[in-house]
């Protein structure tokens, strides 16, 4: 299956940094229903959320909220941990992202280790679909671990973008470019397999309003989730123009 040329990609928008600054002095503020009513007014298809194991920003609570509050989609990322299963088995988000966490990291570095793992995944992936709640792994654009991710059964993947975003940040200086060549086109043919094989094909991490606008013109993702600089950005100019902005970048970069 190719992807569609007539393809609109949707926007799921991570609230996680709205928890962080409420976190950071215990406020009741910012609300985080209130943020995600914006967010779906400005046009956003769907909520992501990252219930931390060690709960630095997203509560229980909010996604519990989140969950019978909003009008769109929700999407809990979380880790493979029996703790957030259980309460990812009680919120029935439509979406379950599973990603690998660890505790000291500032962000999730890199995807999940899906070969490994495929004992552990297997029996997962199937509980959330019998209960009707859709599973998507958030992997390295690499080849044959979407070929895995579909043998698990997997509804999508997402594709973990950070490596491709920190080198259109400069943040690996001189071979900022190449990496950035390089790492297009394992994007792009990750994304190809994921069609040919039917899986639905979803990426995130590290995306700004400049760096998206490449992944887009690729064309054949099918959702973007997007969180620490459109937070950044609502900060400068509101939630509803930042996720404007955003919508405007993925879906006619
Ligand atoms: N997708 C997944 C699976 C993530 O873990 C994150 C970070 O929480 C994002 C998307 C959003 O990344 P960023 O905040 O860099 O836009």
């Amino acid at each position: 299956m190719k992807p569609s040329p007539w393809l609109i990609p949707r926007l799921g928008v991570n609230i996680d940094h709205f928890a962080t600054l409420r976190q950071l002095r215990g406020t009741p503020y910012p609300d985080l229903v209130e943020v995600a009513r914006l967010v779906e007014n400005a046009g956003a298809h769907q909520i992501t959320v990252h219930l931390r194991e060690d709960r630095r920003h997203i509560q229980d609570r909010d996604v519990f909220d989140l969950r019978k509050k909003i009008g769109i989609s929700l999407n809990l990322e979380m880790a493979v941990s029996p703790e957030i299963v259980k309460i990812a088995h009680k919120v029935k988000p439509d979406w379950v992202c599973l990603v690998p966490e660890k505790r000291q990291e500032v962000t999730t570095e890199g995807g999940l280790d899906v070969l490994k793992m495929r004992k552990k995944l297997a029996p997962l992936i199937a509980d959330f679909r019998k209960k009707k709640i859709k599973v998507s792994l958030f992997i390295e654009p690499d080849v044959r671990v979407v070929e895995a991710s579909h043998e698990l059964g997997a509804d999508a993947i997402e594709i973990h973008t950070g490596k491709f975003c920190n080198a259109a940040q400069k943040r690996f200086g001189a071979k900022s470019a190449s990496i950035q060549k390089q790492e297009l086109k394992r994007i792009a043919s990750a994304t190809a397999q994921g069609h040919k094989l039917g899986i639905h094909v979803h990426a995130g991490h590290g995306f700004d309003l400049s760096n998206v606008r490449k992944v887009a013109a690729l064309g054949g993702i099918e959702e973007y989730n997007i969180g620490h600089s459109l937070v950044c950005r609502a900060a400068l100019v509101g939630v509803d123009q930042a996720v404007r902005e955003m919508l405007s970048a993925i879906q006619a970069p």
